[in-house]
């Protein structure tokens, strides 16, 4: 039987208020998802407030790397997801591909000693385990630039998987050299090596999309996420994380008009008025898009009957240096 999306949230409340679960919901899940959520956000405000919350599950209604951080920092939690959908990006680097990454820089004579790995946090466990293992740390768009400022003192060289956008974004920032694995680079002239990963949907944004609502508006503001292209940054008067994007654009004077380079379901949410798509393309994430509310629905009823869906598990060993390398980044 099919179920019109208000009685889905009637049942979803009953549930709620039955069971010991907290309802976790990503800035760029669909509306209605959105609305049922007791604890909403960017992934780090998501990962650090589920471990201080202390009910028995967490249903995470995000990407697959977002419920895993929230396992990885709290194991005895119980952390279910009404989809396990896998970002893009994170999904562009294995724990294979991280290791052929690393012997690239040994084959230039970097060796593992000279290297400090940084993971975007958009990465799976595997991987962020793989760089804890090598004395690295994960970063999050919000606070990548401290991440590498600090992580600079050591001396080493910075291999940042796998946004190649973001590292090179936060290099033009900083005055620091970068360059993406394999585009032909000395790689022993650059300070920060991205790997060749990139978001699909901040891919959308154009210099043309820029130029016709500058056009067309003379003095709107363009404001985008790092995960867009530098050259997309570079040309904004904004660039920040979905958290920082969320204050800037709100605190805006209500008549001035911005248009905004990040995923849709969250733009649209921002500013009843003067609020722009940048792209003619509707930027929607596909995999944050996968949640519906029948999926919420279903998985909390699956607890009810004693029988969870959809549970995160992850193996000692990389729960050990994921909950290590995020744990550096939280330090901070
Ligand atoms: P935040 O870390 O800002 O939540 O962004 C995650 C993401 O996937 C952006 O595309
Ligand atoms: Fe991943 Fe891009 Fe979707 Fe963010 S918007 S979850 S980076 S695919």
């Amino acid at each position: 039987m099919q179920f019109t999306n208000e009685e889905l949230k009637q049942k979803i409340e009953v549930l709620k208020s039955k069971l010991d679960v907290t309802v976790v919901a990503h800035f760029y899940q669909r509306d209605e998802v959105f609305e049922v959520g007791d604890i909403t956000g960017d992934s780090l405000e998501l990962a650090t407030r589920t471990r201080d919350d202390d009910a028995e599950f967490v249903m995470f209604c995000g990407v697959g790397f977002m419920g895993q951080s929230v396992k990885v920092l709290s194991p005895n939690k119980r952390v279910v997801m009404p989809k396990i959908a896998c970002c893009a990006m994170a999904s562009m680097i294995t724990g294979v591909q991280y290791d052929e990454a690393v012997s690239s820089m040994n084959e230039s004579g970097i060796t593992n000693d000279n290297i400090l790995p940084i993971t975007y946090i958009n990465s799976s466990a595997e991987v962020k385990a793989k760089v804890g293992e090598m004395g690295g740390l994960v970063c999050t768009s919000s606070n990548a630039k401290k991440i590498i400022a600090t992580a600079l003192k050591e001396g080493k060289k910075i291999l940042f998987v796998p946004d190649r956008c973001l590292g090179q974004n936060i290099a033009n920032q900083m005055d620091l050299k970068s360059c993406v694995l394999g585009d032909g680079s000395d790689l022993n002239a650059v300070d920060i090596i991205c790997f060749d990963g990139f978001c699909s949907v901040h891919q959308l944004f154009s210099l043309d999309d820029i130029a016709f609502y500058r056009k067309k508006f003379p003095e709107i503001l363009i404001a985008v996420h790092p995960e867009c292209d530098p050259s997309i940054c570079n040309a904004s008067d904004f660039v920040g994380s979905t958290s920082q994007l969320i204050k800037y654009i709100t605190e805006l004077d209500p008549e001035q008009k911005v248009a905004v380079g990040t995923e849709f379901n969250m733009v649209s949410r921002l500013r009843p008025k003067n609020t722009y798509i940048l792209s003619s393309t509707k930027p929607e994430c596909p995999t944050m898009n996968e949640t519906t509310l029948e999926d919420v629905y279903l998985t909390l009823k699956a607890i009810d009957d004693g029988e969870p869906i959809n549970e995160i598990h992850i193996d000692d060993k990389t729960q050990k240096w994921a909950k290590i390398a995020l744990e550096r980044m939280l330090a901070l």
